[in-house]
Parts: structure tokens; sequence; C-alpha cells
């Protein structure tokens, strides 16, 4: 995710910069670093680990001037290090660029400028910002940064210095998050609102495609053609702490609300616009090793083991694998059999929860390949496992998983495809509609979480909020989706629940059905919804209160149900994704409600680093 800062005024920047950056650790923390416009020269100091480590350098060398540019990191394409940490430069170390976001093309636009003779000193995708404005710079740093966007594609926020212009800042986005902030004689720019709040109170908003030039006194925006665009003055009314939840009263609703961004997030570089086939490149599987695989073991724990599930399904349907699905902590115990071909999948959002680990070691001390799915860049599961797809969820604050669970099973639907076109057990007609039906679950989320009142009601009606105990029941591809809801309620609002796949219903479950026990039943459309009405018709029949998620246009669920809560009409193997959300939302709000501590629970760890 990683959060940017830059400052152009009469204080000293690094002091602003690094005072907004704390405030913006949130958004990354694995390495951070500084660069100044001092007295003709480029002056700039980096460090790995948190923001602290930078602190301590610059208070043991400081850094003067006037204007300056600063970044905290969550690593996408490059480890974390020094060397990969920014700003990044032109060869002459001229021009310093700090870069939230990702730039999709940065293989061919680095080939290009190494073609050129341009070197290159780290392994991101944000130093080719550096080399290109440099392509295009005559002086004019404004001009350059729009020309060398043109060649762009992707996401980016980006403050850009040049030390022969010590009197402008240059700021661009697309994608990724950006605003202005004026003061009185001095401007700022930052990635969210809390690293400028101190400061002023006036920001711009920057749209996509729009690029500004900021000097102390003014300002001037335009887009990539050179269009002059005018932007209203927005005065900021929230207090510190509601501006670092962007207003959320939570971490958790914050990450619920970024689900159709960070979804398109986890796709973005990974389907190519042109062609329609997915990439997976950090993988690191040939086709060749592709086609060999004979058994997948997907280990996770936990809301990962849930996408895990997801995970297996699509798999076993789409690419005719077996899959086998363990938690970690039974599989490292177990004395497992594998395989020769066999690829090990492990899911984790820290990458450092100790029982992955350890079966990602076992798994290969006996032989298989490791490809891992994971959010946090540089973690120990990453750096373990052969090869990695990389979730690119941003940190993810709160205790309650959610944004990482479906980016997790996102980057498994990527992976069935990619998958079952190499192995030909689909066709590319079929890859191409799958690929258009993910690409449409950003907007269906989007509009789940504009339209949620239904969901707020319930969980303020005291037969779920203070309900005892509650069933969630699922079939098939939405089996996982019913174990997800029912951890999510457990884990934040303390009531006792269990998921179960419908069919096991009449196998014990049945007998805990009272009119004091909700059941909260995934009815969407799809192969099993018509038993999934039978099951709904047996709860009623034992005066159990049943809360459906269902299709929207589906009126007949209605009388089945004491409550509803549609959902967009979508594929049936990836409804997983978007009936998520409004599980998630119930169980925030009945926690909400009920005065939990959402985003710390009790006796939780957001990362499980011991068994
Ligand atoms: C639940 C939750 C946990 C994690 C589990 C695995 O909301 O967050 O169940 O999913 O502890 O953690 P990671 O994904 O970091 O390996």
């Amino acid at each position: 995710m990683c959060g940017i800062v830059g400052y152009i005024g009469d204080n000293n920047p690094t002091n602003v910069i690094m005072a907004g950056l704390h405030r913006l650790e949130y958004r990354g923390y694995d390495s951070a670093g500084v660069a100044v416009v001092n007295e003709g020269r480029l002056d700039c100091l980096k460090s790995l680990g948190k923001l602290k480590v930078l602190d301590e350098k610059l208070e043991a060398s400081p850094l003067g001037g006037k204007l300056g540019i600063g970044h905290t990191r969550w690593a996408t394409h490059g480890a974390p290090s020094e060397e990969n940490s920014h700003p990044h430069f032109d060869g002459a170390k001229e021009i310093a660029v700090v870069h939230n976001g990702i730039i999709e093309n940065y293989q061919e636009i680095r080939a290009a400028l190494e073609a050129d003779g341009v070197e290159f000193r780290s392994q991101t995708d944000t130093e080719t910002i550096a080399h290109l404005v440099r392509k295009y710079y005559q002086g004019d740093l404004f001009a350059a940064v729009k020309r060398a966007l043109q060649d762009v594609e992707g996401a980016y926020a980006i403050g850009v210095i040049c030390k022969d212009n010590p009197d402008v800042l240059v700021a661009a986005r697309h994608g990724s998050p950006l605003i202005v902030g004026l003061g009185d004689g001095e401007a700022f720019i930052a990635s969210d609102v809390p690293a400028i709040l101190r400061f002023t109170r006036k920001v711009l908003y920057l749209d996509n495609g729009q690029v500004c030039e900021i000097r102390r006194d003014g300002h001037r925006i335009e887009d990539l053609q050179g269009n002059t665009i005018e932007l209203e003055v927005n005065h900021i009314e929230w207090d510190d702490a509601a501006a670092e939840k962007e207003g959320y009263p939570h971490f958790m609703l914050k990450e619920i609300h970024q689900q159709p961004e960070v979804i398109q997030n986890t796709l973005r570089g990974r389907v190519d616009e042109g062609s329609d086939e997915v990439r997976l490149t950090e993988m690191n599987i040939s086709t060749d090793d592709l086609k060999k695989i004979e058994k997948i073991v997907i280990v996770a724990c936990g809301t990962a083991w849930h996408a895990g599930m997801v995970g297996k399904y699509l798999i076993e349907k789409f690419t005719r694998t077996p899959v086998e699905l363990d938690l970690a902590s039974e599989y490292r115990y177990r004395d497992p059999i594998v395989p020769e071909n066999t690829l090990m999948i492990p899911v984790s959002q820290s990458g450092e929860t100790a029982d992955t680990l350890e079966a990602i070691r076992i798994a290969k001390s006996r032989g298989a390949k490791v490809a891992s799915i994971v959010n946090a860049v540089g973690s120990s599961v990453a750096r373990e496992s052969h090869g990695v797809i990389y979730q690119q969820a941003g940190p993810e604050i709160g205790v309650a998983s959610t944004k990482a669970y479906t980016s997790q099973c996102t980057a498994f639907a990527l992976f069935t495809i990619w998958l079952a076109e190499t192995r030909e057990t689909i066709d590319k007609a079929e890859a191409k509609k799958m690929i258009a039906y993910l690409r449409e679950i950003p907007g269906k989320i989007q509009q789940i979480l504009d339209n949620q009142d239904a969901i707020q009601r319930c969980a303020e009606d005291p037969k779920y909020r203070d309900a005892q105990s509650a069933l969630y029941l699922g079939r098939s591809y939405n089996f996982p989706s019913a174990l997800e809801g029912a951890l999510k309620l457990k884990e934040i609002s303390y009531i006792h629940a269990e998921g179960y796949a419908a069919g096991e219903m009449k196998h014990g479950p049945i007998a805990l059905v009272t009119d004091e026990l909700p059941v909260v039943c995934v009815a969407v459309e799809g192969e099993t919804y018509d038993k999934m009405v039978s099951n709904i018709q047996e709860i009623r029949a034992r005066s159990g209160i049943v809360l459906s998620v269902a299709t929207e246009g589906n009126q007949n669920i209605e009388q089945h149900s004491d409550d509803v809560f549609y959902v967009p009409s979508c594929y049936e193997p990836f409804s997983p994704i978007v009936v998520a959300v409004p599980l998630q939302l119930l169980s925030y709000y009945v926690a909400a409600n009920r005065g939990c501590d959402v985003d710390q629970p009790r006796n939780l760890a957001k990362s499980v680093t011991v068994e």
C-alpha cells in the first residue's frame, strides 16, 4: 500500500515529512526514506524497518532544505531492503520519486530503458518512473512528469522533485490516492489526510490522470494531455484519530469498504488487458512444470484456510487436479504423504503464521514445490516459498480478516484460470468469460456497500444482537462462506457461532434449532439453490430464525425467511467473494452494537507466530 508525503515551505522538510509519515505508518512499515533539495544538491536518507530507524538516522545526520519527499513502504515489487526503499532516483541522482501503486508495464519500460544504457539500482517498478522523467526532462519538471506518465500503465500516486528545481514539487495520481494540502506560504502532498492534518485543513483531492505542480505560493493542475483542471478546495472537519480511519469508527469497517479497490489491486498486473490471459510470473513455475502437477496441497489457518477451501472447490472443478486441503497445524504433525509432482499452496495474510511455516518446511523437505498466496511482501512464508502470488491488499490492521480473505479468494480464482488454461481443461472462450466475471466483482461489492441498511437494521434487532448462539449454513462454493461467516461473528462479537455444510444439518445441528437460534443461510442462485431452500424450510418448521443471503430479484425467498440480505447476481463459482461482504458487515455491526472491541478482540493476535 505505502504512504507518501511531500513538503515545500519554510519549515525543515524532513520534520514535516516524518511527522506525516508516522501518521501513515498503518499503510506500510517495512522500510522508509526521505529526499530533500538542499543548496543545489539532492540529499537522501533511507532505512530498512520501521520509521523509528529513519528517525534515528535523521537525528544523527539531519537534512536541511525547503523542499522534500518521503515514503513509508509496503513492498509490492522487490523485497524490503534499503536499495528497494523509496525515494528512487534517475541515473545522475538529480531527480527523486516516491510512489504508491503498481506500474503494470514496468518490465517492458525497464527493458527499453536498459537497452538505451540506463542502469537500474533496485528491483522496484518505481525506479522506472525516475528514469522516464529524466528521459523527458528539459528543464521543466511538470512537463517531464506529464510526458513520462503517458508511457506508464497501472496505478500510481507519485511525488517528484529535482535538484535543479528548488521551488517545485510535482504530484500525480492514477488509481492510488493522493491529496494536496494548501498552507500559508507552504504546501504538502500526502497519501491520506491524517499526514497533514496538523499543518493544514485545506485539501485538494487529486483525481485519476491529474498532475499538479506545487509551489509555495500556488499550484496548477493539468491532465496528461495538458488540459487545465480546477479543483475545489475541501475543508477537513475530522479530528486526527478519525482521519486515520478515514472517518470510519473502526479499521475493520474501513477495510470492509476497501474491498472493491483491493480486489482490483489483486487483479492488477495479472490479467492482460489486451489478450485476456492470466499472468502469474511471480509464482515461479514454468508452463511445463504446471502441466506436470499431479496433486495440490493447500495449507493455512483460520480465515486463510476458508479461502483455501474456496480455492480447492475452484481448482478441482476447473482444472480436474486433485486438491488436498489441510489446516497447517494438522498437516505438520500427521506425517503427510507428498507424492512426486506435488504443489503446495500455503495461504497467509501475515506470512508469519508458525504452523503454516512449519507445514511449508515439511512439504519442501519431501520434495514438493511451494507457491504461496501471501499479503505481506518479504514475509517468512514468501521467503521460504519457491514462488508467490502477492495479494496486494495493503496492510490489514483489524484483527478480524476481511479484505485479506476476499483477495485470497480472488488470487485462487486467478490461479485456477491460469492452471486450467495451461492444462487446457477450459478453452480460451471460457477463460475470457471467467476473467470478465472476476472484473465485475469490485462493482458488485460496491453495490452491497452502498445498500447496507438492511444489514445494519438486522444487527440492531435483539434476536440477532443478543443471540447466545448462531448457525451458518451453505453448500458447495458457499460452504466456506458459512464457515467464514461464523468465524467472523464469534471472534468479534463473542456470540458462539458454527458454520456447517447445509447437507450436514440433519446429521446433528438441527437438534439446536429453536425459536431463539438465528440461522444464517447462504442461498444465492446456483446449482444448490433448491437444496438450500429445503434446508430453510426445515429450519422454519422448527421455529428457527432464518436470515437468508439471496440473489437480488429473488422474491420467493422472503416467504421462507425472517430477513433477507440481497447480493447482486453473480457467477456462482466466484460468489463467495461477494457473499463474504454482507456476512462481514453483519458481524461488524452486531459486535459494534454489543460494545465489543471490534479491532482488537480479546485473546486474539493479528499474527500467530507461535504454536
Ligand atoms: C480471522 C483471522 C485468522 C487468520 C489466521 C491466519 O479473522 O484473521 O483466523 O486468518 O490466524 O493468519 P494468516 O493469514 O496471517 O496466516
